[in-house]
């Protein structure tokens, strides 16, 4: 699974508290991912900050 952050993203900081090991604050003050693909380990949470995000500003990809 990939993810990705859309320029929606209005850095309410939600999907690096839910999911630290694939997401973190970049110096624009939106989310960055940093974990491409994303672990199996991770694939939970990932999904969670994805479903979470107020904008909908993360982007899952099954493939
Ligand atoms: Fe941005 Fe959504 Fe995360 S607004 S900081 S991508 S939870």
């Amino acid at each position: 699974m990939k993810a990705s952050v859309t320029g929606s993203c209005i850095g309410c900081n939600l999907c690096v508290e839910l999911c630290p090991s694939i997401f973190k604050m970049g110096d624009e003050g939106k989310a960055e991912v940093i974990a491409d693909p994303v672990p199996d380990d991770s694939l939970g949470c990932c999904k969670d900050a994805a479903e979470q995000c107020p904008v909908e500003a993360i982007l899952v990809d099954q493939g």
